[in-house]
């Protein structure tokens, strides 16, 4: 196991201080981008992209390790059986938040880890670990951010059909309880889910996703369920324990016309619907948009939307692009990712860069949905980066470009009286990026996946600086 002695910082200390040397006018913060005192600087990574040690303490199979084991569905055939190898290396992580002066660290708990079958019998091991690094954080003055189910389901519970089934929102509720009551006493801020919308179209409407399901009904259930189990663990976690801030993270995204014809701006506002509309209108409003309700309506039984509408402390909110749809009749439902606007920049995964969205998205929280406490939960950019420079750095000017752009559009969302507390960067690390492996890197620390090598990129200092000077 790597443990970062006094050796290990002393290499980690000279490269920030050759870090900050290295940032130029151009990849600093703007003198007038400054945010409230308190505002929240986090990073956020999630557990099965991380942790590897797949096999370590008792822990049970998830999904994920299913799904990328089975030839062809993840590229190159990468797993995250090591990943980053977070679960041992974790004291260095730690060691970087802090070093970046960053107030918040965001990790989610695996569930096969606590209950290596889903449910029944504790791992305590799993819960130990978890511990060990809620309690390193709180050393290093960063508070941990607790994300329950960042879509590594325990493998057993699919088997019993996951989410497609009602009684996975007990069972989530079970899962909830126990991890409260052993980090509870330290952990404020839990959020439930992480992107139900993006686990339920990726993973059981195309099947691109583990567990690898598709059709427009499984995708269905699987939205209406993970809402479900949603607000049955805000009920049990509200009742467990006073003082604790609820939430939940979702992925929103401006769906706009590819075109002005009246097919593709009808079929954005269909996905709008089955997007944004989805998960955001039962939480706040304890409906479905009208245009899926006849589709959801065999799934809903009594009670179920009087337990989606739980209030909630806290919105997260991941953004990365909007999206531009065209009609799309033979597509899941009628509409489809199409054509975008000339001129538009992508990163080098292809995503649209357009800040714009960000500020869009939360200015639409603000007059739709109550204005709620709402933090940037996730703001990254893939980029293929350089090998480490001789300066010991990873120069990656173009993600410096998307996070400074994406700041300055929180910036102006707090100025329109968006209730925005914090600021999340995707992601701390490089790490398995779901069905692309490790071929798409968000980092803003650079990993070597042959020998586990953190190496501190320019997004790095940019960020660091930023939150030096709030
Ligand atoms: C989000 C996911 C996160 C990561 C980023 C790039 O949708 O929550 O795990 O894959 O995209």
């Amino acid at each position: 196991m790597m443990r970062l002695s006094r050796r290990g910082l002393l290499p980690l200390l000279a490269s920030l201080a050759g870090l900050r040397r290295a940032l130029s006018p151009e990849t600093a913060m703007a003198e007038g981008d400054r945010f409230p005192a308190g505002f929240v600087w986090g990073a956020s990574t999630s557990s099965y992209q991380i942790e590897g040690a797949v096999n370590a303490d008792g822990r049970g199979p998830s999904i994920w390790d299913v799904f990328s084991h089975t030839p062809g569905k993840v590229k190159g055939g990468d797993t995250g059986d090591v990943a980053c190898d977070h679960y041992h290396r974790w004291r260095e992580d730690v060691e970087w938040l802090a070093r970046g002066g960053f107030s918040a660290y965001r990790f989610s708990t695996a569930w096969p880890r606590i209950l290596p079958a889903g449910e029944g019998a504790v791992e305590e091991r799993g819960l130990d670990f978890y511990d060990r690094l809620v309690d390193g954080l709180l050393g290093r003055g960063v508070a941990p951010w607790l994300c329950l189910y960042h879509w590594d389901l325990p493998q057993a519970l699919q088997d019993r059909g996951g989410w497609l089934h009602r009684d996975i929102a007990e069972k989530f509720a079970d899962y909830a309880r126990i991890v409260a009551r052993r980090l509870g006493d330290r952990v404020k801020h839990w959020a439930m889910l992480n992107e139900p919308n993006v686990h339920a179209l990726f993973g059981h409407g195309i099947g691109g996703h583990a567990p690898g399901l598709a059709g427009l009904s499984n995708m269905l259930a699987a939205i209406h369920h993970q809402n479900l189990a949603q607000g049955r663990a805000l009920q049990a976690l509200r009742a467990e324990r006073a003082g604790l801030a609820l939430g939940t993270v979702l992925s929103l995204q401006p769906a706009r016309p590819s075109s002005e014809r009246a097919a593709d701006r009808a079929a954005a506002a269909r996905f709008d619907a089955f997007w944004n509309g989805a998960v955001l209108d039962p939480l706040f409003a304890g409906a479905y948009p009208a245009t899926m309700s006849a589709d959801l309506a065999p799934l809903i039984v009594a009670g179920d939307l009087e337990a989606i509408r739980q209030p909630v402390d806290f919105l997260g909110v991941n953004y990365y692009a909007p999206m531009w749809i065209a009609d799309a009749p033979g597509s899941l439902f009628g509409a489809w990712f199409g054509a975008t606007p000339p001129g538009l920049r992508f990163t080098s995964f292809g995503w649209p860069i357009d800040a714009s969205g960000l500020a869009e998205t939360l200015i639409r929280l603000r007059d739709d949905y109550g204005n709620p406490n709402v933090y940037v939960t996730e703001n990254g950019a893939c980029y293929d980066d350089p090998p480490p420079a001789a300066d010991g750095t990873v120069h990656d000017e173009d993600r410096v470009a998307y996070l400074r752009d994406h700041l300055a559009a929180a910036r102006g969302a707090l100025a329109a009286g968006v209730r925005l507390g914090g600021y999340f960067v995707w992601s701390l690390l490089d790490n398995f990026e779901w069905a692309e492996g490790y071929s798409r890197r968000f980092g803003i620390i650079s990993v070597d996946f042959a020998t586990l090598t953190r190496t501190p990129k320019t997004s790095f200092a940019f960020l660091a600086d930023a939150i030096r000077r709030g």
